[in-house]
């Protein structure tokens, strides 16, 4: 009611001739499931109730992130390798002065008076107090208190909001209004918790114990690579060497409780790496009240980062390897909570977290970790590998397409971003596929029929995607020799987005594929526009890798391997970089859909899921194996060449 009469009287004195309207509200969010462990309680609120409230304003110029980060890592422009500070990305992207204005004279036209405003030091929130009266006028809604069904917690929210058109642009969302708090994302978390591991399984062990482990030159040869991956496989296969500079960085991310074992590392070491001392550890980041914990041991508690870290390590030798161990024991964390401490406006802006997806800290909701979360307290890694993922009808497109951009700002800072495709195929974690077209609600079935269900971030266009190959059986491993897609226990994640459109990096390589390859899929399986992002970018082995586990030696097996060994490849690629005085490479796919020579093609095997075959290796790239397997002498050539 204030609003509209006080719009009336601003646009009657702007113009006499004008005849006055109130402006257009248009629904901002509403919320699109009712989440079945919170009610709607009928109990009449107060409605004198004062509410802290706040608007995450939109952020300035992302529709050019894309083209800013280009000029900064396609191989053809001027300004390769010269990568942004952080300072220039946060001066970058952060709200216009236009949108601060736009957001105070509305509140100030709505009755909530300049002196009541507070604007965030990072100029990304505009924080006030507000009656419940005087926000279910602001926003054009009605709040109820919302009671959770298993604690009996109260929450105030609405079911959906609105603001006037003009300001919809200068608003990312507003808090509190739909979104519940951290109570339902810890229940959530159980559940995301299970989708987001990709599955390593240990499907035999090899030897019982340290004691009885044979020989490394007695059992694991060249000569039998395709029964038993070890660092000396991968070196040959992809023609590399161990490091020798000490001049890069390489940070591998892991989820508590998912934790290394030292003396598994060490177990490693003296079977398949010994020139590493025993007691070599990671140099350990610890965010948001993470332990490396070891109260708790299993396959499924140590057997990720004992396979990311034994082998990140191996490869770079002597470089060191930064473990971001993120996360506490009762909360966990997000993609978003590693983002948060890695880039501090992040974590303060309206393109940050969502208490229903993200752990909140300090954590007095669930006794978990109660310092202050970490923001902007980690300087990244010029190479970050992460072996997790969710499938992308998990989480809200909106959300999915924020944490995007903050890759895209990572990649303007001069990191590369890896993650690896997943290990169902065309299906998603879990082997599960959607029921619905274009995966529209994240429901699922169990995976022998249905939509491809592809995986986030991997579709995400500023990260690096990395499938898996497997050798040949009773094959020789050269650096000439291709592998084909892994088809052992795991098929390569791989397909097309349903949130994201093709970057132009790709566009002439998807299109190659269709043209030459067309797969028989109609739409009702996958999004076949062309008009979408393809993925995996490039593959790397992701079959019977030799590790140590729980103190014994296991065969793992994912896409969780292939990431962290083509990470490997690019740290020792920029340490070459480095010490010829360049940049570290940054976002890689540019330069990589530029030279698909400096890749081994993969031609055979496919990536099945869903009740089909899924999608086949072919002549060029394709959504199974993507460019191919990396040729260490060839990239390292192409970005030597690079300024
Ligand atoms: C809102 O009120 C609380 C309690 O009085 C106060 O601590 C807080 O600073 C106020 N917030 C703003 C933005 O004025
Ligand atoms: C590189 O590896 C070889 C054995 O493969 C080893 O002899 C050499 O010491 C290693 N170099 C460094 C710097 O660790
Ligand atoms: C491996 O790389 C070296 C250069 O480092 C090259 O001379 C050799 O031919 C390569 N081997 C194969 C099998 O491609
Ligand atoms: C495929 O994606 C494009 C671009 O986002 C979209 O316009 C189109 O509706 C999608 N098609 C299907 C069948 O999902």
């Amino acid at each position: 009611m204030k609003f509209s009469t006080l719009a009336v009287l601003s646009g009657l004195a702007a113009s006499t001739f004008a005849t006055p309207t109130p402006p257009t509200h248009v629904v901002h969010e509403k919320r699109e499931h009712q989440l079945n462990k919170w009610s709607r309680r009928s109990v009449k609120l107060n409605r004198d109730a004062v509410i802290p409230m706040s608007i995450g304003l939109t952020q300035s110029n992302l529709d050019q992130g894309y083209e800013f980060l280009m000029d900064v890592s396609h191989p053809e422009s001027q300004n390769y390798g010269k990568h942004w500070s952080m300072q220039k990305i946060k001066e970058t992207f952060a709200p216009s002065p236009a949108t601060i204005e736009a957001v105070k004279s509305w509140l100030i036209e709505s009755g909530i008076e300049q002196e009541r405003h507070k604007l965030s030091n990072s100029l990304s929130w505009i924080r006030f107090n507000v009656t419940v009266e005087e926000a279910e006028s602001l926003l054009k809604t009605e709040y109820s208190i919302y009671e959770n069904t298993n604690t009996g917690k109260e929450h105030l929210a609405c079911e959906d909001y609105s603001v006037p058109a003009h300001i919809q642009e200068h608003i990312d969302f507003i808090t509190p209004t739909i979104h519940f708090d951290a109570t339902v994302k810890k229940e959530k978390k159980t559940r995301d918790l299970q989708t987001r591991a990709m599955k390593v399984k240990p499907t035999k062990l090899i030897m019982p114990g340290p004691d009885t482990v044979p020989q490394p030159e007695v059992k694991y040869t060249l000569a039998n690579c395709y029964e038993y991956i070890t660092p000396d496989c991968l070196r040959a296969l992809y023609n590399f060497t161990n490091g020798t500079l000490a001049q890069s960085s390489y940070g591998i991310v892991e989820y508590t409780p998912q934790a290394y074992l030292q003396s598994d590392l060490n177990l490693f070491y003296s079977n398949l790496q010994r020139q590493i001392a025993s007691g070599t550890a990671p140099t350990i980041d610890l965010i948001d009240g993470a332990t490396v914990q070891t109260s708790t041991q299993s396959f499924d508690d140590n057997g990720e980062s004992d396979l990311d870290l034994q082998y990140a390590i191996a490869l770079v030798y002597p470089q060191k390897v930064t473990l971001y161990q993120t996360g506490d024991a009762v909360e966990g964390a997000s993609f978003n909570n590693l983002l948060d401490a890695l880039d501090a406006s992040y974590c303060t802006s309206g393109g940050g977290d969502n208490p229903t997806y993200d752990a909140i800290y300090p954590d007095t909701a669930s006794g978990g970790y109660k310092g202050a979360e970490n923001c902007g307290t980690i300087t990244p890694a010029s190479v970050i590998s992460t072996s997790y993922g969710y499938n992308e009808a998990d989480l809200p497109a909106a959300y999915e397409v924020r944490q995007c951009n903050e890759y895209m700002k990572l990649g303007l800072a001069g990191t590369s971003v890896l993650y690896s495709s997943g290990d169902y195929g065309v299906a998603g974690n879990g082997g599960e596929c959607c029921t619905a077209a274009k995966c529209v609600g994240g429901t699922y079935n169990s995976g022998s029929s249905g939509t491809f269900n592809p995986a986030f971030p991997a579709t995400c266009p500023y990260i690096t995607s990395v499938g898996a190959t497997q050798v040949k059986p009773n094959t020789a491993v050269t650096a000439t020799n291709p592998e084909e897609a892994c088809e052992t226990v795991i098929y390569s994640g791989g397909g097309f987005s349903n949130v994201f459109a093709i970057p132009s990096y790709q566009a002439s390589a998807v299109a190659t594929y269709f043209s030459a390859h067309k797969p028989t899929y109609t739409a009702t399986q996958y999004n076949n526009s062309q008009t979408v992002r393809g993925y995996p970018d490039v593959a790397a082995n992701g079959a019977n890798y030799v590790v140590a586990v729980d103190g014994s030696l296991s065969l793992v097996y994912g896409t969780s391997a292939s990431s962290p060994v083509f990470g490997s490849i690019i740290t020792l690629i920029n340490e070459q970089r480095v010490a010829a005085g360049k940049a570290a490479v940054g976002f890689l796919n540019p330069t990589l859909y530029a030279n698909p020579s400096a890749f081994t093609d993969i031609i055979s095997g496919g990536n099945q899921g869903c009740g089909t075959n899924g999608f086949t290796a072919v002549a060029g790239w394709d959504p199974v194996t993507g460019l191919g397997t990396p040729n260490y002498p060839k990239l390292l050539a192409v970005f030597l060449a690079l300024s």
